[in-house]
C-alpha cells in the first residue's frame, strides 16, 4: 500500500464491495481461500458488462477479428511449446521462522544490523545442539534482545528448548532482501516456483495423465490458428480473440483481487505480415510518425504501426468506459525488461490507490493490460513442437515478389533468413539445422509463405473491474429525507458498465395506482436495460441505496404521473441523475430512447 490514506480508502472500497454485493471472499463460510474471489449480484453484472463491451468492440464491431472459446485444460505439450512448463516461474523465498512464503522480487530492501549465530546448544542438556547458522535483522537502534528472542524461537523449533546462542556476530546491512520484513528472520535462498496449477486427466494419477489449468487464454488461439483461418475466410492481417478463465498459483496473492489465483483474461492475437512481406508488397514499411492514434489500418503497416494502433485502441477502450486518461499510464518496457521474443511491449497501467508513488509523489500505476509485439515466436514454437505447419500462403506476396528486382529480393530474403535463424538458434536448434531451416523459410517467403507475426493486447477482467470500482468510488454530501446534509457514498460508474442502469420507484408503496404505474414503467424499460425496482423505504433512502450501487438513473412515479397535479404532467415521471442529483420531468413514452442514448 502506498500510504495510510490510500490504505484507508482501499479499506472503505473493500468494505463497500462486500456490503453492496460486488465482491465476496470465496468460500467465506469456511474462512476463505487465499487468492480466490466471488462476484455478488452487482459484481457479476459489472463483470459481464465489461466483457460484453470488450467482445463487442474487439470482434463484433470489426471485420478483421473473430472469436474463439477454447477449453481450460489443453494438451500439456502446448505449455512446453509456449515455454510455460520451463520458464513460467517466480522466485520464491520462505521465512525460516514462520514458513511464510514471499515472492523474492517483491521484498522491500531493508537496512539495519544483522545478528548472526553459528548455532545453539541447550542450556539444560549440552548434548542437544544445532549447528544450523541463523540470522536476524534489526532496524538501527533496536534492542539486541529482540534479535536473540527471535533466534531462540528458531532454535526451539529445532528441539533446543532452552537455547544458548553460539558466536553472536553483528554486521551492518544496507538494502538487503534476505530478511523477512515482518519479523527480521533470515529467509531461505530463492527457488523458482512454477505458477501453473497441475491436475490429472482421467482416473489414473501419473505423469502421463498430468495436465495444467491454463495460465493464459492466448495459447489456445495459437493452437487453433489454422482451424480458425480455414473456416473464417480471413486473411492476414486479422485477429482471433478470446475471453476466459486463467489460473496462476501466485506465491503471494495481494491487493484484494488485483493478484488472484483464478481470474479472467480478455486476449486478442492479431496476426500480421512480417515486415519483409509488407515491404515486398507495398515497396516500403510505414512507421509511426509521432504520438497518438495512427488512424485507419493501411496495407503498408509493419509491426510498429500495428503495435501503436492497438495501444491507442486499447487506451480509447478504457476511456470509453470511464477511466480518464489521467488515471492511466502508458509504460513502454525497457529493452532489458522485454521477453526475449518481444520487439516492444506497452503496459497500460491504472493508478490504483495501492500503487507505489514515484519520486515526484505521483501514483506510478499497476498493470491492467500488456500490448506486446511478439514477433512470430508463438506460431513458430507450435510449428516446431507439433510438427504441423503454421505458416500461411499469401497470394499477393507471391505476385509482388515476382516483380521485385534482384537486389530487393536478395535484401529482403537476407533479412528474413537472419531473423528466422536468430529465433531458431535462441531456441537451441543446432547451428547447421537452424541455418538450413532458415534458408528454407526464406525460400518460402519468396513463394508467398511465412509464419505470421502477432500483436497481443492482453487484459485482465478482474483487474479492470477493480480499477472501475476504485475509479467510481466517491464520497460527497447530499440531503437526507429531512433535507439535512449527510455524507453520500456514490459509485460513479460510467453508464456503459454500471451494473444496473436504471432504478424505478413508486413514490409511495401503499398507493396501488402508483405501484401499478411503476411496474408498467419497469416492464417498459426491462427489454432494453437492466432495471431495479424498489418500493421499500423513504424515497431519499432508496436514491441513496442506488447511488451506492452506482445506478446512473432513477425514475420516480409520483402523483404528477397520475395526472393529479394537472393534465399536462400526466404520464410523465421524475428522472433523477445519480452524479448531479438533478431531477427533470420526462414523458414515459420517451424514456427508453432517452435512456438508451445516455447509456450506449
Ligand atoms: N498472454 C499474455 C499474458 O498472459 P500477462 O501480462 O501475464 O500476459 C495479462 O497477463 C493480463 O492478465 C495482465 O495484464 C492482468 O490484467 C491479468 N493478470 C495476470 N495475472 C493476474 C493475476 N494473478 N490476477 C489477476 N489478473 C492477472
Amino acid at each position: 500500500m502506498a500510504d495510510s490514506k490510500a490504505n484507508d480508502l482501499m479499506e472503505r472500497i473493500v468494505s463497500l464491495c462486500k456490503r453492496r454485493g460486488l465482491i465476496f471472499q470465496s468460500s467465506e463460510i469456511y474462512g476463505g481461500i487465499n487468492g480466490f474471489w466471488d462476484y455478488g449480484p452487482l459484481g457479476a453484472e459489472l463483470k459481464r458488462n465489461v466483457k460484453d463491451r470488450w467482445w463487442r468492440i474487439m470482434t463484433q464491431q470489426r471485420d478483421d477479428v473473430v472469436g474463439l472459446e477454447a477449453t481450460i485444460i489443453m494438451h500439456p505439450r502446448i505449455w512446453e511449446a509456449s515455454g510455460h512448463a520451463t520458464t513460467f516461474a517466480d522466485p520464491m523465498v520462505d521465512c525460516l521462522l514462520t514458513k511464510k512464503r514471499f515472492r523474492a522480487d517483491q521484498i522491500e530492501p531493508q537496512s539495519g544490523i544483522a545478528y548472526h549465530y553459528s548455532g545453539a546448544e541447550d542450556a539444560t542438556d549440552k548434548a542437544k545442539t544445532s549447528k544450523e547458522p541463523y540470522s536476524v535483522l534489526l532496524a538501527p537502534g533496536k534492542n539486541p534482545d529482540s534479535a536473540r528472542k527471535v533466534a531462540r524461537q528458531f532454535y526451539a523449533q529445532r528441539g533446543i528448548a532452552e537455547a544458548r546462542l553460539l558466536e553472536e556476530r553483528t554486521e551492518k546491512v544496507e538494502n538487503s532482501t534476505r530478511y523477512n520484513p515482518e519479523n527480521g528472520s533470515l529467509l531461505t535462498e530463492a527457488r523458482l516456483f512454477n505458477l501453473m496449477f497441475k491436475t490429472c486427466v482421467g482416473p489414473v494419477e501419473n505423469a502421463e495423465s498430468m495436465a495444467y489449468l491454463r495460465p493464459e487464454t492466448a495459447q489456445a488461439i495459437f493452437a487453433q490458428f489454422k482451424n480458425v483461418l480455414e473456416v473464417s475466410r480471413q486473411k492476414v492481417p486479422f485477429g482471433i480473440c478470446q475471453i476466459g478463465k486463467a489460473f496462476r498459483n501466485e506465491i503471494n496473492p495481494r491487493n484484494f483481487t488485483f493478484r488472484s489465483r483464478e481470474f479472467e483474461q480478455m486476449e486478442l492475437e492479431f496476426f500480421i505480415r512480417p515486415d519483409e512481406a509488407v515491404e515486398a508488397v507495398c515497396g516500403s514499411v510505414a512507421r509511426p510518425a509521432g504520438p497518438g492514434h495512427p488512424g485507419e489500418p493501411q496495407a503498408n503497416w509493419g509491426w510498429e504501426m500495428w503495435h501503436k494502433y492497438w495501444v491507442e485502441e486499447r487506451l480509447a477502450f478504457y476511456e470509453g468506459i470511464g477511466l480518464p486518461r489521467a488515471t492511466l499510464v502508458e509504460y513502454w518496457q525497457k529493452p532489458e525488461e522485454l521477453a526475449h521474443y518481444a520487439r516492444a511491449t506497452v503496459d497500460i497501467l491504472y493508478k490504483f490507490p495501492f500503487s507505489k508513488r514515484d519520486a515526484a509523489g505521483e501514483l506510478a500505476g499497476e498493470e491492467l493490460e500488456g500490448v506486446a509485439a511478439r514477433s512470430d515466436y508463438d506460431l513458430s514454437q507450435h510449428q516446431r513442437f507439433s510438427g504441423k505447419a503454421m505458416g500461411v500462403f499469401d497470394e499477393e506476396l507471391k505476385a509482388a515478389w515476382a516483380k521485385l528486382d534482384e537486389a530487393k529480393k536478395e535484401a529482403l530474403s537476407k533479412r528474413y533468413f537472419e531473423s528466422r535463424r536468430n529465433y531458431l538458434v535462441k531456441m537451441n536448434e543446432p547451428p547447421d539445422k537452424a541455418e538450413a531451416q532458415a534458408r528454407e523459410d526464406a525460400a518460402g517467403l519468396a513463394r508467398g509463405s511465412y509464419v505470421p507475426h502477432v500483436i497481443e493486447p492482453s487484459a485482465g477482467v478482474d483487474r479492470l473491474a477493480l480499477a472501475l470500482i476504485c475509479n467510481a468510488y466517491a464520497e460527497d454530501t447530499a440531503p437526507d429525507e429531512k433535507g439535512k446534509m449527510e455524507t453520500r457514498v456514490v459509485m460513479r460508474f460510467h453508464p456503459r458498465i454500471a451494473p444496473v442502469k436504471v432504478a424505478v420507484f413508486p413514490l409511495l408503496k401503499n398507493k396501488p395506482e402508483l405501484v401499478k404505474k411503476a411496474r408498467e414503467v419497469r416492464d417498459l424499460l426491462r427489454p432494453h436495460v437492466t432495471v431495479f425496482y424498489d418500493e421499500a423505504g423513504a424515497i431519499g433512502r432508496r436514491y441513496r441505496r442506488q447511488d451506492e450501487a452506482g445506478t446512473p438513473f432513477g425514475v420516480t412515479i409520483d402523483f404528477e404521473t397520475l395526472g393529479e397535479q394537472g393534465a399536462e404532467l400526466k404520464d410523465t415521471v421524475t428522472l433523477r441523475e445519480r452524479d448531479s442529483m438533478k431531477q427533470s420531468r420526462v414523458k414515459i413514452d420517451a424514456l427508453p430512447a432517452l435512456l438508451l442514448e445516455r447509456i450506449r
